[in-house]
């Protein structure tokens, strides 16, 4: 399968600068040079995919509760961009269609981290995916599917098999590369802070791109570049993307 994938990507959009998972941190972090971001996703309560990171609207919108228990008219009321700064006020949460017309306009790629609510781990992978193979441009690169629930990646094996799969985990451990191959994943995405250079040669020497998050701090972007990671995720995609040039 022929990724696309840039060395720095945008985390939620371009989170240091913009106010995360919305339209302004997409067009934030192209303004910044990102061609690629990653953004969450899940659904409203009437089974929409939205970009969300938190179960709750509390912190990144003017709502109160779960998202699970909001429908999308309900979630469409609230500002998702105040809360960050008073020239975003007005700022909706995007739907995952929004999200993708804007990106396709833009010409840049993305991984979508499938970010369930307890109990929709299936669901929503099955449904976002479906959007994503309706409604995204074939000539645009294809995007990648990451998730931290492994019930997530089974679903997106399931229903859209030809998306590639992330593995994402806070920490390598275990035999990560046997669960890796059991869930026919075609990237690996490790946070940063307990990754080992030996964890990098061994995804890199079966093949896998290694795509590292969340990177904000210039010293640890080169070295990582250094062992060979593939991607930086990372909130400030300007300033990591200059100083690793
Ligand atoms: O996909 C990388 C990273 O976003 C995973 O952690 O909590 O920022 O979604 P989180
Ligand atoms: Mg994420």
């Amino acid at each position: 399968m022929k990724l696309d994938i840039p060395p720095i990507v945008g985390h939620r959009g371009a989170k240091a600068s913009s106010p995360e998972n919305t339209l302004p941190a997409i067009e934030e972090a192209h303004r910044q040079g990102a061609t690629w971001i990653e953004f969450d996703a899940k659904l409203t309560k009437d089974g929409v995919p939205i970009l969300m990171h938190d179960e709750t609207l509390d912190r990144c919108t003017t709502g109160k509760g779960n998202v699970a228990d909001h429908t999308l008219a309900q979630i469409r009321e609230l500002d998702a961009g105040a809360w960050f700064g008073p020239q975003f006020k007005g700022t909706k949460v995007p739907t995952l269609e929004e999200a993708m017309a804007l990106m396709a306009k833009l010409g840049m790629g993305f991984n979508i981290e499938i970010k369930p609510c307890p109990g929709r781990e299936a669901e929503t992978a099955r449904i976002s995916c479906a959007l994503v193979e309706k409604l995204w441009p074939k000539s645009s690169p294809i995007p990648v599917v990451s998730s931290f629930k492994h019930l997530s990646l089974a679903a997106a094996k399931a229903h859209s098999a030809h998306l590639p799969r992330g593995y994402l985990a806070e920490e390598l451990i275990g035999d990560w590369l046997e669960a890796v191959k059991v869930l026919d994943c075609t990237t690996i995405h490790p946070g940063f802070r307990k990754l080992t250079q030996a964890q990098v040669r061994t995804a890199k020497d079966a093949g896998y791109p290694v795509l590292v998050w969340t990177v904000n701090e210039a010293p640890k972007a080169k070295e990582l570049l250094s062992w060979g990671v593939d991607a930086l995720i990372t909130d400030a995609p300007g300033a990591i993307g200059a100083a690793v040039k």
